[in-house]
């Protein structure tokens, strides 16, 4: 839980790590250690407790036990569908599309596969919202496309794809479609069916379970080659003895999201609605990232015109307040990230992004600070005047 004296405001970031997931994995770092691998009842009371995890999961994707893998995180499970598809095309010249709003985990991978394994890659524009279009997916599939890899909500400007519509393109031209859910998972429908995908990434400590463990959906029969070789854990496709505690806090912090998810989404929605109406309405300058309304619940983003972002996040950390300019990843790099850049904003604007994301602990009184202290801190880093009107909740 956050501190009581600091304000936390970067839950897309990471979430604090559910109580109640806490106490399900403490047995299995002392009492329950067996190797799920080993055939003895020690192995066997660990793999038991591994598949009811992976049950859990699989009930709240709507898919089979067997198509997920248990990961280290989002970006092992966005480098195991990348990489996983790649390895086992057989195409000479395989094609990958993807956009350029993704996370490193996606961005990164790509640009690597295309460098230096032989592979193309088409990196499709988004609107002013961030919204990519199906119709350039449509356009951009040539006949040597493997796949096509779109992140579900964007980390840095809560925009949510219009997934199902990109799948069923995908599934015309059969090509496999994975998205990078790691940021929905608290939020937003995980179920596989009514998406349509092949392949999708998840990272627990998004949804308040722990760090380093994640998953990749990967629908029967989709071809993937394993990418981490070694023991047969996770039916080949991931070498490497479970991380049997965080694993069950995945598993239990996943069913804890689906029971309060629209008690949560409703909750989150109205802190980050009064939020946005407030920044929008008694700041000059500043404009909305994103979508107004197709983005996570949780999320409110912003550019400020002539502000440093990095220097407004510094100011905020000093008055208690953790936010974000972007994704974690990112924070610190003076450069505007590449997704700020895809949107076409202002030169000006780009340095100026900041990243308030909302959670279980976030409160009305949290809000008011806030906008208490960025009335305290934009005029002084950029010497405009504030023009304060009442608040529009
Ligand atoms: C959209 C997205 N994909 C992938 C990742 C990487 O996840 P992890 O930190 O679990 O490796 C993140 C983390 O911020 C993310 O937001």
């Amino acid at each position: 839980m956050p501190t009581s004296s600091r304000i936390y405001l970067d839950y897309a970031a990471t979430t604090p790590c559910d109580p109640a997931v806490v106490e399900t994995m403490l047995p299995y770092f002392g009492e329950v250690f067996g190797n799920p691998s080993s055939i003895h009842r020690d192995g066997q009371r660990s793999w038991q407790a591994v598949e009811q995890a992976r049950k859990s999961i699989a009930k709240v994707l709507n898919c089979h036990a067997s198509e997920l893998v248990f990961t280290s995180g989002g970006s092992e499970s966005d480098n195991l569908a990348l990489r996983g598809a790649l390895l086992a095309s057989e195409k000479s010249t395989p094609h990958l599309i993807t956009t350029t709003v993704e996370h490193h985990a996606i961005g990164h991978t790509v640009a690597q596969l295309a460098k230096e394994f032989g592979c193309t890659a088409t990196y499709l524009p988004v609107d002013s919202v961030g919204f990519v279009s199906t119709e350039q997916i449509r356009d951009a599939i040539t006949p040597d496309t493997v796949l096509v890899s779109i992140i579900y909500a964007n980390n840095e400007i809560g925009t949510i794809q219009p997934i199902a519509e990109i799948a069923a393109v995908c599934r015309e031209a059969n090509v496999l479609l994975h998205i990078d859910a790691v940021q929905a998972g608290s939020q937003l429908d995980l179920d596989v069916e009514a998406l349509g995908i092949d392949l999708m990434s998840l990272g627990a400590h998004k949804f308040y379970g722990p760090k380093g463990v994640g998953a990749l959906y990967i629908r029967n029969g989709t071809p993937i080659s394993v990418v981490q070789t070694g023991g047969a854990q996770e039916q080949g496709l991931r070498a490497g003895t479970h991380n049997v505690p965080l694993i069950i806090g995945m598993g239990k912090a996943m069913e804890l999201v689906q029971e309060r998810r629209e008690s949560y989404n409703a909750r989150v929605k109205a802190l980050r609605d009064t939020l946005v109406s407030r920044v929008l309405n008694e700041f000059e300058a500043v404009r909305l990232t994103g979508h107004p309304s197709q983005r996570l619940p949780n999320h409110a983003s912003f550019v400020f015109d002539n502000v440093d972002g990095n220097a407004l996040l510094m100011h905020l950390d000093m008055a208690g307040i953790s936010a974000s300019s972007g994704s974690a990843c990112s924070t610190g790099n003076p450069e505007p990230s590449a997704v700020i850049k895809a949107l076409g904003l202002p030169e000006s604007w780009q340095l100026g992004s900041l990243r308030l994301t909302v959670g279980m602990h976030t409160t009305a009184t949290d809000i008011d600070r806030t906008i208490d202290a960025l009335h305290d801190i934009v005029p002084r880093l950029r010497g405009t005047q504030v023009r304060i009107t009442p608040t529009v909740a």
